[in-house]
């Protein structure tokens, strides 16, 4: 699945695009290096982004859901929960085997699933449940 910013992605959340947006810069980033032979190098800096950002995305839409008392929580939870369940075991394969070629590739083939089934669907639905209520818009604007 291709990592690049589209219309699909987008929720209408300000928050949410952005960090959105961040990851597919990061992801992107780490395509570059690969073209150009630098995976290696970059991958540290890849995992690393992983750990700090977008668990702390994750976290604040977790809490953003909370505010909202949005209905589909528990699916959306789930989703969130197999996320650093998938990116564990990256690290894992990272910190057991060193880098090898085909790790940044199984990480490009996961996040980019990660943005076509989680993000394009999971957090546009978030997105319309959001802009369909007149309520939040209001209190988030
Ligand atoms: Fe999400």
């Amino acid at each position: 699945m291709s990592i690049k910013w589209t219309s699909e992605l987008i929720t209408g959340i300000d928050f949410i695009d952005r960090q959105h947006k961040a990851f597919v810069t990061i992801m992107y980033r780490l395509l570059e290096a690969m073209k150009n032979g630098e995976g290696k190098e970059e991958l540290p800096n890849t995992l690393r982004f992983m750990e700090f950002h977008a668990i702390k995305a994750l976290k604040a839409e977790e809490e953003f859901m909370e505010k909202i008392g949005y209905p589909g929580a528990d699916f959306h939870f789930t989703q969130h929960k197999h996320f650093h369940e998938e990116l564990a075991a990256l690290k894992d394969m990272y910190s057991q085997n060193g880098y090898t070629v085909s790790l940044p590739l199984t990480f490009q083939r996961k996040m980019g699933d990660w943005l076509h089934h989680h993000v394009a669907k999971t957090d546009v639905i978030l997105g319309d449940y959001v802009s369909s209520n007149k309520k939040i818009m209001e209190e988030i604007s």
